[in-house]
């Protein structure tokens, strides 16, 4: 399984030749000028909520590629409305098998109003099985350290965590750390640092926290593609 980075919280998986794109904010991401929207594959956008710093880059990459979105109910509805009718909406707690493997959309706790201010329902985050595989991988999307995280743990072998650092307004570092210890992994991909000055995150510190704690936190390059051996 490949993993690419393209800033803030958006990366993309490579699995059974599938390509799944999470949370696409490339344009409006100063860190990511090198990385072109136009280049990057999607044949499914997974969005976890809806704030700007998430969407911004859904409607260009599905123009192009036609890519199925996944998401909450009130998210992919919002999109529907602008023409993209290729959507596939869920709710907390609901899993459904698609070709590529399993999506379980899960618990976080934030906000999540749209970009024109509407109503963008509760926000996700996404548990992925892929189709063959045993093991799963949490992106967790904008949130708190929840208790709820323990239920991931209790219920999935994850393989591997992509979860916010940058703290202010999600987790950070060291609740980052708990949440690895709640859902039973100790490969943790660290997301949404140093996009905007209130997230500008002590990257030594991060690394040092959690490998404190016996976890691999991997920060990658904007435009790194790294095998997640999994
Ligand atoms: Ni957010
Ligand atoms: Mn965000």
């Amino acid at each position: 399984m490949k993993l690419t980075y393209y800033g803030h919280s958006c990366f993309g998986i490579e699995t059974n030749g599938v390509h799944l794109l999470f949370d696409p904010f490339i344009s409006g991401n100063p860190l990511a000028s090198h990385i072109d929207v136009n280049s990057v594959p999607a044949d499914f956008i997974l969005i976890s909520h809806g704030h700007q710093d998430h969407v911004l880059d859904v409607e260009v990459i599905a123009k192009r590629t036609g890519a199925k979105l996944i998401s909450n109910f009130e998210v992919i509805n919002w999109f529907a409305a602008k023409g993209f009718e290729n959507g596939h909406s869920m709710n907390h707690g609901g899993g459904y098998d698609f070709d590529f493997g399993r999506v379980q959309y899960v618990n976080a706790v934030h906000s999540s109003s749209m970009p024109d201010g509407s109503y963008g329902g509760n926000p996700g985050g996404f548990v992925v099985t892929p189709k063959g595989s045993s093991s799963s991988f949490y992106y967790a999307g904008d949130t708190a350290l929840t208790y709820d995280m323990k239920f991931i743990g209790d219920q999935n072998d994850i393989a591997f965590a992509l979860l916010p650092i940058g703290d202010n307004y999600t987790m950070g570092i060291d609740d980052a750390v708990r949440c690895a210890e709640f859902v039973g992994t100790n490969k943790i991909v660290g997301l949404h640092y140093n996009t905007f000055p209130p997230i500008q995150t002590d990257l030594d510190r991060a690394s040092r926290t959690f490998s404190q704690s016996g976890k691999d936190l991997i920060l990658l390059e904007i435009g790194q593609i790294r095998d997640m051996n999994f």
